[in-house]
């Protein structure tokens, strides 16, 4: 019987016949921070969290900064692609119309944002993971005007939703004495405080309709190269990854927890965190040379808080792991998204859509 019913589902998945009436395609809404940012902090014009200079996005299209807080694609790019689902655009894209979140949904991940609202304060204009709610809901209004309310809530529960934040609780909060957090909270504590306010906005999030979810945790922090110039000698800081084991840990039980207590749905939490660690002490059994510094930086000023026209540029991107002081290079996002994959054990828009061909890398430049 369950054969049956599966081999109809394909077959009408085939055909392109719609479910229960629902013209609706399949399309992803994404809340981060700038590891998964496409364009929203481009336009929050006081932002101090930026990636709209070269040599951001050198490797994607046509080259020129998009908004990505890398060289290429994020990992919510590549993981999306597999399963053959659009790119969400930036929410805040001009461009951005009800046609075109029916065709490809919303991404609402903004630098500097965390699940903490008072995280990142210093760069004055970012999303935290409760106003990206907040957009979304606007959204909703906005999509149910449009197609009604029926059609609406079935897109909206057909949808693929990620949830990628944290690194910034920590690195731009907790671990910063100027944040009351760092004074009011252990170790332990605070990150209980973040999967107490997580839960919260997860359980918000499936009020709202989601049902397929997606919380990606987090790499070893304290080897972004940002964390390594903290001591003298350029170790990881032990405490600082001890941290994202903990939150991972944390994260993973929250929403095994949370998938059991919240009807119908399908939430997967996935870390790479062994095999990044595995990729910063082994560069050289991955084809990477360098996973200590940064592709982009400003000579030997470091750190150079982001890559700027006047940053050079290491002579082969895909050899290093980082591409700035923060964020992976492509080539290392690839390897993030692959393990994340394997870890969430479900590729289940795959068949509908032929996967989307890898974005054409631009011809190297001269730099
Ligand atoms: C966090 O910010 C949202 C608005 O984005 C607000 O509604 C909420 O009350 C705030 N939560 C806390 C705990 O400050
Ligand atoms: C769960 O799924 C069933 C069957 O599709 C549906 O009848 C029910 O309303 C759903 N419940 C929620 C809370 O989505």
């Amino acid at each position: 019987m369950k054969f049956h019913v599966s081999l109809f589902v394909i077959i009408s998945i085939i055909l392109g016949i719609k479910l229960e009436g629902c013209r609706c395609k399949v399309v992803q809404f994404i809340f981060g921070d700038s590891l998964s940012d496409v364009g929203n902090n481009k336009y929050l014009s006081k932002s101090l969290a930026q990636a709209s200079l070269p040599w951001y996005g050198i490797d994607l299209g046509n080259g020129l900064p998009n908004g990505r807080f890398s060289n290429g694609r994020t990992v919510a790019d590549i993981i999306g692609d597999s399963m053959g689902l659009p790119r969400p655009p930036a929410f805040l894209d001009p461009s951005l119309t009800e046609d075109v979140i029916l065709e490809n949904g919303v991404n609402y991940a903004s630098g500097g944002g965390g699940i903490l609202n008072e995280t990142g304060s210093y760069f004055i204009q970012r999303f935290s993971l409760y106003k990206q709610i907040e957009l979304f809901q606007g959204t909703q209004e906005l999509i149910r005007s449009r197609i009604g309310k029926d059609e609406a809530e079935k897109i909206f529960q057909e949808a693929r939703y990620v949830v990628a934040l944290g690194s910034n609780d920590f690195i731009n909060n907790y671990l910063m004495p100027v944040y009351s957090d760092s004074w009011n909270y252990n170790d332990e504590t605070f990150v209980d405080y973040l999967m107490g306010t997580l839960r919260e906005q997860l359980k918000q999030l499936h009020g709202l309709g989601a049902r397929q979810l997606m919380v990606f945790g987090l790499g070893p922090m304290g080897c972004i190269p940002l964390q390594r110039v903290l001591s003298t000698s350029g170790e990881c800081q032990d405490r600082t990854n001890k941290l994202a084991i903990r939150f991972n840990k944390g994260g993973s039980k929250l929403i095994d927890e949370l998938e059991k207590q919240l009807p119908n749905s399908s939430f997967r939490f996935g870390d790479a965190y062994d095999v990044v660690n595995d990729v910063i002490s082994n560069p050289n059994k991955y084809g990477f040379q360098n996973s200590d510094s940064p592709c982009c930086s400003f000579g030997n000023i470091r750190p150079a808080l982001t890559c700027i026209p006047a940053s050079k540029l290491c002579k082969d991107r895909s050899k290093y792991v980082f591409w700035d002081e923060y964020h992976p290079s492509d080539r290392a996002n690839e390897l993030i998204a692959k393990e994340l994959i394997k870890k969430f054990g479900f590729i289940t828009v795959h068949q509908t859509n032929p996967p989307s061909p890898s974005p054409t890398l631009a011809p190297s430049s001269n730099h």
